[in-house]
């Protein structure tokens, strides 16, 4: 897999496509020598004139080139960056199958353009056929003609880190177990000198008081994991940032069991710990100068003798006690403990957690946005802002102090699920509950996000890896 950037048009070598873009009624910017044998037809012919959303493949016989895609990117004045990534993407999709090697013109324009053009390319070639025996094409060559060749190498760090986190997100779930993200984990912290991680297993689980993740780990063979990963990439600097990530790497429900609609898509939950794990990926390898830890609860919420039981209460690492009232809200006990550790041993200024918490996000948001919840407007507002840049987008849900009652026990401090009534929100509040009211932190709820049903062109599988695009842009934005 060989991405390149030549400077010019005229300097790319022969491949077997080429991807053109254009926009309406203006003629093209980057500078063409002939184009006229490349296009010339289907422009005088109208068949092609750079409408939003056109695309057209045109067999042609240069000596550098065999297919053209032309597409459309509409008016110039009205260009997104959403608009290119999704042009790029579906002329990449065009000829997936078919090229080897693609040549790609990146609208010369600005340089979030040229981020959002790459990402379109780079993230449409994503294959995942590890499960598959005939193994899917993709180019494996891919050259940019760019005046930016540094803005399409940190666009291709990046893109290389939403990989990694699809892999992790979309392989089954009985090979992404906590130990193997922890081994993920720990590779980051070999290949970097400025990355440390640790693991607490089981053992130390218990002995570090960490009683809800604990809880919801017995029904499984597997051994749960708290994982740790400290990035310094600004030694000067005191100012930390925490992420916290849901690991939970197969949800079943627990004793409150799913039924089999809803447990199919569950190893998508450890999309949180995923997203995590991609976005310290890219913090190390883009070199983006802040300090990160990162902190991750996973465990298998299995069903088995030994399980954690309904009606039971548990004692959390804060010392908070929770009446399980429903052992599929799991997800919020394994996030309560990481989010209270992290808290004491790092007092972190800010903490941003990710998490496939609820059908409730799904329900009232569907597929398009995650839900957040948060006790600072002005990390909202940032997190918001580098959601809509990215097109990973956020929208906020209230944290309002008369929903405690949802979450009001008679045997505990609080119980761990209510009824039907808001559930994204129940959930926000009850990791509330383990929140210092001097942290600033923001709860991501990415169910919907994650693993959608339906993709977007630069979506080639369910895994979308949402949440790596977003919270770089937000480091990126606050180091700025
Ligand atoms: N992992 C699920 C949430 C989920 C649902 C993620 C759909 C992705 C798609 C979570 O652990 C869960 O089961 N939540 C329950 C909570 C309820 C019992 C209060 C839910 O949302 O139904
Ligand atoms: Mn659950
Ligand atoms: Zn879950």
């Amino acid at each position: 897999m060989a991405v390149k950037t030549k400077a010019s048009f005229s300097a790319r070598v022969r491949a077997d496509a080429l991807i053109l873009p254009f926009f309406e009624g203006k003629k093209p910017s980057f500078k063409a020598g002939s184009l006229a044998s490349l296009c010339g037809s289907p422009l005088k012919s109208g068949d092609f004139s750079g409408k939003k959303g056109e695309l057209l493949i045109h067999y042609v016989s240069t000596a550098k080139d065999k297919r053209v895609v032309l597409i459309g990117l509409g008016r110039e004045k009205e260009l997104t960056c959403e608009d290119l990534r999704r042009a790029y993407a579906r002329a990449l999709n065009a000829v997936k199958s078919k090229a080897k090697s693609v040549n790609v013109q990146l609208p010369e324009t600005n340089c979030d353009f040229t981020t959002a053009a790459c990402e379109g390319v780079l993230l449409s070639r994503y294959t995942f056929d590890e499960n598959k025996t005939r193994k899917e094409k993709t180019p494996t060559d891919i050259t940019f003609l760019s005046a930016d060749p540094k803005g399409v190498k940190e666009t291709e760090k990046l893109c290389k880190s939403v990989a990694f986190t699809r892999d992790l997100v979309f392989n089954n779930a009985d090979v992404i177990t906590p130990s193997f993200l922890a081994h993920m984990a720990k590779e980051l912290g070999k290949k970097h000198t400025n990355v440390k991680t640790t693991v607490l297993g089981r053992k130390q689980i218990e002995k570090e008081h960490l009683g809800l993740l604990e809880a919801v780990s017995r029904g499984a063979d597997e051994e749960p994991a708290l994982i740790v990963i400290e990035y310094k990439g600004d030694p000067i600097s005191k100012e930390l940032s925490a992420l916290v990530g849901k690991g939970v790497t197969y949800d079943t429900g627990g004793l409150s069991l799913k039924p089999t609609s809803g447990m199919i898509t569950m190893r998508d939950d450890m999309g949180g710990a995923g997203a995590v794990l991609g976005a310290m990926h890219a913090l190390c390898t883009l070199k983006i100068p802040v300090n990160v830890v990162a902190v991750i609860g996973s465990t298998e919420n299995s069903i088995g003798p030994s399980s954690y039981k309904i009606g039971d209460v548990y004692t959390s690492h804060s010392g908070k006690t929770v009446e399980v009232t429903n052992t599929d809200a799991e997800g919020r006990l394994v996030l309560a403990d990481a989010l209270s550790y992290v808290q004491e041993k790092f007092q972190p200024k800010r903490i941003i957690d990710l998490a496939t918490l609820t059908g409730g996000a799904v329900v009232a948001l569907g597929e398009e946005v995650s839900a957040l919840m948060s006790n600072r407007d002005k990390l909202s507002e940032d997190l918001i802002r580098a959601g809509e840049e990215t097109y990973e987008r956020l929208w906020r849900l209230p944290l309002y102090e008369e929903y405690n009652k949802l979450l009001e026990s008679k045997v505990a401090d609080i119980k761990n699920a209510g009824e039907r009534k808001a559930t994204a929100i129940a959930a926000g509040m009850f990791l509330q509950k383990f929140i210092h009211k001097k942290t600033e932190w923001a709860h991501l709820d990415i169910a919907g996000t994650a693993f959608p049903d339906s993709l977007k062109p630069y979506h080639p599988v369910q895994a979308t890896g949402y949440g790596v695009r977003l919270l770089v842009r937000y480091f990126q934005n606050l180091v700025q």
